[in-house]
C-alpha cells in the first residue's frame, strides 16, 4: 500500500535514498524508534517518556524525544521549556527541523508538540516529503527516535505508535487502564498502521511487583485468546510521591530525585529497553504472519 509504504519512510526515516528500498535487510537503520502509547491518559507516559530520554542520554545515547501529546503536562511542561517553534513550522515549510530541535539540560533533544502533528495523517505529498525530508536529516546525529504520543486509539496515535520499531504501552493496575489498554493492544496489531512487532507493557503506580505481574498478566491472557500474542512485561514504576513533585517542580524525576524508587524503577526500565533484543535483529522479529492475519 502506497500510504504505508510512504508512513514507514517517514517515520522510520527513510533508510537510503530515491531507489534504495530494501536497506532494512541489509543492516539496522541507524536510528532506533520507540513509541510510548496508553488507551487512557494521566497513566504517566509523559513523565516515563521524559525520563526514558534522561536515562536513555546518560547512557550515551543520542536521544530526540518526539513530543506528541498534545494534552496537558506535555514535555515542555515536564521540562519547564517554552519551545519558540514546533514540528508544524516545519510541515508548514517555515523552519527547518534544526530549528525546531531544542536541546534540554538533560542530555537529549525535543522536539515540540504542536497541532500540526493532528494532520500529520493528513499531510499532502508535499508536506509529507518536506517532513521526510527534514526528519531523515536527524537520522544522522541521532541514535534513539522516543514517540511520546497522545493518549488513545485516534488516528494521530496509530500513525507514530504503528511505525515505531518498537512501542510500550503504559498502563496502571486500575481496571479501566488496563482495559483501554488492551484495546489500545487491539487496534495497534490491526489496520493499515499495524503494528512492527508487539508492543510492550509498562505497569506504572504500583504498589509491589506482584501488582506489576497481575495487571500484565490480565492483558496477556485477554491477548492471547483474542489477539493470538503475549506483550512482554518490560517493566513497571512504584506509585512514588517524588513523581507529583518534580512535575510541580517542573524537573524531570531523574535529574530531581535518582534515589526515588520510581526513579530507580526507570534506570532499570531503560536498561532492559536498551538490552532488548532490537526488532531489526532476526531474534526480535514476532513471526511476520502473524501480522499478516491480524492486519487481513
Ligand atoms: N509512578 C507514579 N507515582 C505517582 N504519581 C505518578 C506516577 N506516574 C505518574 N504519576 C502522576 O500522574 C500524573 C500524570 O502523568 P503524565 O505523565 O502526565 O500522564 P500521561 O502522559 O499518561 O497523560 C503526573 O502528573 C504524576 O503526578
Ligand atoms: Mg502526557
Amino acid at each position: 500500500m502506497a500510504d504505508q509504504a510512504s508512513k514507514l519512510r517517514s517515520l522510520r526515516l527513510v533508510q537510503g535514498e530515491a531507489g534504495d528500498d530494501n536497506t532494512a535487510s541489509s543492516g539496522r537503520p541507524r536510528v532506533r524508534t520507540v513509541a510510548v502509547t496508553s488507551g487512557k491518559g494521566g497513566v504517566g507516559k509523559s513523565a516515563l517518556t521524559t525520563n526514558l530520554a534522561i536515562a536513555m542520554a546518560r547512557a550515551g545515547k543520542r536521544v530526540v524525544l518526539v513530543d506528541a501529546d498534545l494534552s496537558l503536562a506535555n514535555v515542555d511542561l515536564l521540562l519547564g521549556m517554552i519551545p519558540s517553534a514546533n514540528v508544524g513550522d516545519i510541515i508548514s515549510g517555515e523552519k527547518s527541523i534544526e530549528d525546531v530541535l531544542v536541546d534540554t539540560p538533560y542530555g537529549f533533544k525535543v522536539l515540540p508538540a504542536a497541532s500540526g502533528l493532528e494532520r500529520l495523517a493528513n499531510l499532502d505529498d508535499f508536506s509529507r516529503e518536506r517532513l521526510i525530508r527534514e526528519l531523515s536529516r536527524i537520522e544522522e546525529s541521532c541514535d534513539l527516535l522516543l514517540f511520546d504520543t497522545a493518549t488513545g486509539i485516534g488516528r494521530q496515535t496509530m500513525h507514530f505508535a504503528g511505525a515505531a520499531d518498537e512501542i510500550l504501552i503504559v498502563t496502571t493496575p486500575e481496571p479501566t487502564s488496563f482495559s483501554d489498554a488492551y484495546a489500545t493492544l487491539k487496534v495497534l496489531l490491526a489496520g493499515a498502521h499495524a503494528a512492527q512487532a508487539t508492543p510492550s507493557l509498562v505497569v506504572n503506580r504500583v504498589g509491589s511487583i506482584e501488582e506489576a505481574r497481575r495487571t500484565a498478566k490480565r492483558i496477556q491472557t485477554v491477548a492471547k485468546r483474542f489477539l493470538g500474542v503475549e506483550p512482554e512485561l518490560l517493566g513497571h514504576v512504584p506509585e512514588d510521591a517524588s513523581v507529583g513533585s518534580s512535575v510541580i517542580k517542573q524537573e524531570p524525576l531523574l535529574s530531581l530525585f535518582p534515589q526515588s524508587p520510581a526513579a530507580q524503577a526507570l534506570e532499570v526500565l531503560t536498561d532492559r529497553l536498551l538490552h532488548a533484543p532490537q526488532p531489526h535483529d532476526p531474534i526480535g522479529l514476532e513471526p511476520d504472519g502473524v501480522f499478516r492475519r491480524l492486519a487481513g
